[in-house]
């Protein structure tokens, strides 16, 4: 079976020491920020194209009203233990390389660009240290929440935070009295070419 290699990226929002969930749910208001998420995730190259979103189950329970659907985009989930994919979603798999098998690998590999990982914390865990992995998009949140979920601690030499990245605002934004600021981290030796 023919595979094409798909870069991989991860996307978060992230408070201090790295918090990025309460009671399964976001922890802060920054409908600005979020609103980022859904342009950066669902941007194709071109008309056909689409990108893959690699869901956790809380998170897919948890998700804020307003992101499905989402144009140019086909939804995973993963679990081990529900029998049938979700309402809404196109995909259940039982592991982190079947959903990116599934991307690809034909008939998908043709229409798919971008694998895009939302979390939760084990799937980052795992996308992070897969070969394929290029770019972390992590929105540094300036402010002190309290968090039962955190983003996994991750090697900041091999990934490196880039000073600018196209179609990423490089000014400190403010909503609701919260201060955050986009950031990529990218690694040099991903291998996707
Ligand atoms: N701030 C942000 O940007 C952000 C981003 C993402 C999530 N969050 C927050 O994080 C929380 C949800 O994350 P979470 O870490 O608690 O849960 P999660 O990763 O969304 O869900 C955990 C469940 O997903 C399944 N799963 C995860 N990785 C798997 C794998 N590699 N293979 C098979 N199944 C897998 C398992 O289901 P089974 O038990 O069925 O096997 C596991 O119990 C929420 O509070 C959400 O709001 C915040």
């Amino acid at each position: 079976m023919s595979v094409q290699k798909k870069p991989i990226r991860l996307i978060v929002a992230t408070c201090n020491n790295l918090g990025m969930g309460k009671d399964g749910k976001m922890p802060w208001s920054l409908p600005s920020e979020f609103q980022y998420f859904l342009d950066t995730t669902s941007r194709v190259s071109r008309p056909g194209k689409m990108n893959m979103m690699v869901w956790g189950k809380r998170n897919w329970y948890s998700k804020p009203d307003g992101t499905i659907p989402l144009p140019n985009t086909l939804h995973v989930v993963l679990s081990t233990e529900m029998t049938s994919a979700p309402d809404h979603a196109h995909f259940l798999r039982d592991d982190f390389e079947s959903a990116i098998r599934l991307a690809a690998e034909p008939p998908l590999a043709e229409i798919i660009e971008t694998i895009w990982v939302i979390g939760g914390t084990q799937v980052y865990q795992t996308a992070m240290e897969h070969p394929w992995c290029d770019l972390l998009y992590i929105t540094d949140v300036r402010a002190e929440f309290q968090c039962d979920v955190f983003f996994p601690e991750f090697d900041r030499k091999l990934f490196k935070l880039q000073e600018e990245f196209p179609g990423v605002p490089s000014e400190i934004k403010e909503e609701n009295g919260i201060k955050y600021k986009c950031q990529v981290f990218k690694k040099e030796t991903a291998d996707i070419q």
